[in-house]
């Protein structure tokens, strides 16, 4: 795991400068998309890497994480249409190629594991883009998950609902319970992992996740047996980390990436 502290306004630069150095080496690559506020910043600047000539996502593909169920079709604060608005309209995908899962699906459990199919069949996410909740969740994978669990159907906590209460003109209540979620092995499956998170009331989760026992009650700390993950927080998410110091060094004189 490398975990990169960096001031919150450099955040976006950092993660986009991945994906960027990602799609020169194969344009064709598979994306994994979080929805939420933490990679805002990062899909500011690939818009504008897009705007500039200088980046281009015509021949690759995305995945996003997750769903709420339920929510009518177009509904502003789905999933599918925050990804949309907030980046894949902003950039040159090609039509159809930006995969969400379908929160109104008649049957969710086949929608569910078809989703992970179609990653399958894709070839698998190269750079899996994650944020995390603030009690550790990473997708909607709520404490308690399994650790080996696929794509499902998942009901959220009520710390989940409240955190994304912010988005909803109607508060809380109009927070749906259900989701469709990718499962931690799904996520587990991609080949390059990068958590970013911001902010004082993530510190506690980044704490858990980098430096914790592996557990579901903090289903983030998985990613400790994950081959490649990269963590980008800034010093407010750092600030309950025990060896800040050593990970800031670390990640400032690396030769490479560095588990
Ligand atoms: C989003 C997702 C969630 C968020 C997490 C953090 O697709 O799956 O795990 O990444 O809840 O949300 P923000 O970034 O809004 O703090």
């Amino acid at each position: 795991m490398e975990v990169v502290i960096a001031p919150t306004e450099s955040i976006g630069e950092i993660v986009a400068d991945d994906v960027a150095t990602l799609l020169e080496a194969k344009p064709h690559a598979v994306i994994g998309l979080a929805t939420g506020s933490s990679p805002l910043r990062a899909y500011d600047s690939l818009a504008d890497r897009v705007e500039r000539g200088e980046l281009s996502f015509a021949e690759a593909r995305a995945f996003t994480l997750d769903e709420y169920v339920g929510l009518p079709a177009g509904h502003p604060c789905s999933y599918r249409s925050v990804i949309h608005r907030e980046f894949v309209a902003r950039v040159d995908f090609a039509d159809g190629a930006v995969t969400t899962p379908d929160g109104n699906a008649a049957d969710l459990d086949a929608e569910a594991e078809s989703f992970d199919w179609r990653i399958a069949a894709a070839g698998g996410v190269d750079l899996q883009i994650l944020g995390i909740g603030t009690h550790g969740h990473i997708a909607f994978n709520e404490p308690g998950s399994s650790l080996a669990s696929d794509t499902r159907v998942k009901m959220l906590t009520e710390q989940t609902r409240r955190d994304n209460a912010r988005f909803f003109s109607d508060g809380m209540d109009a927070v749906p319970q259900l989701c469709l979620t990718q499962g931690i092995a799904t996520i587990m499956r991609a080949r390059h992992i990068l958590l970013v998170a911001t902010g004082e009331g993530k510190a506690d989760a980044v704490r858990a996740l980098v430096e914790g026992g592996v557990s579901a009650f903090r289903p983030a700390s998985i990613l400790q047996h994950h081959p490649r993950v990269t963590v980008v927080v800034d010093p407010q998410a750092a600030s309950r980390l025990v060896y800040a110091e050593y990970y800031s060094n670390a990640s400032e004189r690396r030769p490479s990436y560095q588990t």
